[in-house]
């Protein structure tokens, strides 16, 4: 029998533990307090609400597809490690949904999910195969002056298009029983209470503003990269991706998360095309389709991929490097870009360029998941003896933070020092999970490997914590 009192700063009533791990996670999923916030008994509602609730569906949750564990997304290599009866698979194993329900072969290749956007009177034909975008600071990119923009078109949502909206149309889209699609029968409607709580939770979900450019970095190549990046003249990733963000500013104003018809439809070699498998053109935004698609948050891409609404690119460099081609710079807005330059050039860059573009996307990709795994540790250090199973909770999604900044740092051979320091962290946060004693001491440890990784990467400024 464990009895002991060590980690347990001020003794709490027992009741306290059975809130389980909900009420409190949540709040550590949010960043800067900036916005005016819901009430955390609501976020908690709605993180239950997306991670359980099927909607007496065919077994899915709005986590099967947008993976806790998976930065809120979900790749191939993530789902070759489920097993064969996850609800992901419903059309691997429920008769009903075995036709024009899912593209079992797609998904696992690629990932990629089958949508019904313009409509389901054509099952067959009618459909687009999309990527499962993150869910993460939404807060920073779904308003436009034309109205709320939600997935990779823009129009993801029924009704009024709003991310409060969003839910329904995804509960009729990915969790029926049968495809007659009937409410009340093969599913039912989220109540509007249910609606609230989930546009609550996804509103928490990661950043809550945007960051501000430049940042003082340290490494050379990431540093050229922002530059790059910054430059109207050279990368002009910052027209669109405005502070590397969601929101555009072409055209001198800031004009919201717009939409772009930027080529990525006319890629050559697409890997879902390789296959020989149906893959009808996406059209994108509107019925029928003006051929754009939405502007994505790019913090947040480093490990986050495959990259773009069809999963075309698996690297970050490939991404990147899809802007000095060919189908971009014949693209509407390659030509837009190009009308506007005094040499009549779209994006042209050479294979530095792109590296150094995609190591300062890398570096804010660590960045950010540096932030939050500190915010994690931190919630976690508070967390009394009772309540040793929630800071284990938020141990492992530390971790799990943790082990991406790693990736996207090695995976560019960026900062070696910095990976370093964050193995140590790792670590750290594995024993903390572990122990009864020591649990408080090693996540302080751990934080403080996860600064000083940080102050490889970036000057430290006062502003920073
Ligand atoms: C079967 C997989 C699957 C399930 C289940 C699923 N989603 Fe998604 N989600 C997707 C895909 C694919 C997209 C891209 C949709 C598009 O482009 O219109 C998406 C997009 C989104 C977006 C838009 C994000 C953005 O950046 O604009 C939100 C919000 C979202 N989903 C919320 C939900 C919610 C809430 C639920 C549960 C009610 C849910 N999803 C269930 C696959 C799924
Ligand atoms: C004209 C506007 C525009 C410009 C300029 C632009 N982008 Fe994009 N970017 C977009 C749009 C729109 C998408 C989504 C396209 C799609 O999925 O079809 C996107 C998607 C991306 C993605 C994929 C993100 C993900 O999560 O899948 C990356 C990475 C990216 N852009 C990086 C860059 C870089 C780097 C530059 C500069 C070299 C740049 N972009 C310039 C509009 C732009």
């Amino acid at each position: 029998m464990r009895k002991v009192v060590q980690c347990d700063r001020s003794p709490q009533p027992v009741a306290v533990a059975v809130g389980v791990t909900i009420v409190v996670a949540m709040a550590t999923f949010s960043a800067c307090q900036t916005p005016p916030r819901p009430p955390s008994d609501l976020i908690a509602k709605g993180k239950n609400l997306f991670f359980n609730e099927t909607f007496k569906g065919n077994g899915r949750t709005c986590g099967t597809c947008h993976r806790a564990e998976a930065n809120l997304s979900i790749n191939p290599a993530f789902i070759a490690t489920l097993p064969p009866n996850d609800p992901l698979f419903v059309a691997e194993f429920n008769p009903d949904l075995k036709k024009n329900f899912e593209n079992p072969k797609l998904m696992r290749q690629f990932a990629l999910i089958l949508e019904n956007l313009d409509g389901f009177e054509d099952l067959e034909k009618q459909f687009v195969m999309r990527g499962v975008p993150h869910v993460l600071s939404l807060r920073t990119s779904v308003n436009s002056p034309q109205g709320p923009r939600t997935g990779w078109s823009g129009d993801g949502a029924p009704g009024d298009g709003s991310l409060r909206s969003f839910a329904t149309g995804a509960v009729i889209q990915h969790f029926p029983k049968t495809l007659n699609r009937v409410a009340g029968v093969d599913f039912r409607l989220p109540t509007a209470e249910e609606l609230d709580a989930l546009e609550a939770f996804q509103l928490s979900l990661g950043r809550q503003q945007d960051v501000t450019l430049p940042l003082p970095l340290k490494g050379i190549v990431p540093k050229r990269g922002q530059e790059i990046f910054l430059d109207n003249s050279l990368g002009k990733c910052n027209l669109c991706h405005s502070n590397a963000g969601a929101t555009a500013n072409l055209g001198g104003g800031n004009i919201g998360n717009a939409n772009f018809n930027t080529g990525v439809e006319t890629l050559p070699d697409q890997p879902a095309d390789l296959t020989g498998e149906l893959v009808p053109p996406d059209d994108g935004f509107g019925k029928p389709g003006d051929g754009t698609f939405n502007t994505p948050p790019l913090v947040e891409a480093a490990d986050t991929g495959p990259f773009f609404h069809n999963n075309a690119i698996e690297t970050i460099e490939g991404a990147v490097a899809f802007y000095d081609g060919e189908s971009f710079n014949n693209s509407p807005a390659g030509h837009t870009l190009a009308a506007a330059d005094p040499e009549g050039v779209g994006i042209e860059l050479d294979g530095t360029q792109i590296v150094a573009i995609a190591a300062f996307l890398r570096v804010m990709n660590a960045l950010e998941n540096i932030r939050q795994s500190i915010e994690l540790l931190e919630a976690s250090a508070q967390k009394r003896f009772m309540e040793r199973q929630q800071a284990k909770e938020l141990l492992k999604r530390a971790i799990t933070e943790t082990g991406d900044s790693i990736r996207v740092l090695k995976g560019g051979g960026l900062h070696p020092q910095a990976v370093a320091h964050l193995k140590k962290a790792k670590e750290l946060a594995e024993d903390a999970a572990c122990s009864i004693f020591s649990r408080h001491r090693l996540t302080e440890q751990a934080i403080e490997e996860q600064k000083n990784a940080r102050n490889e990467l970036v000057e430290s400024s006062p502003a920073r914590s």
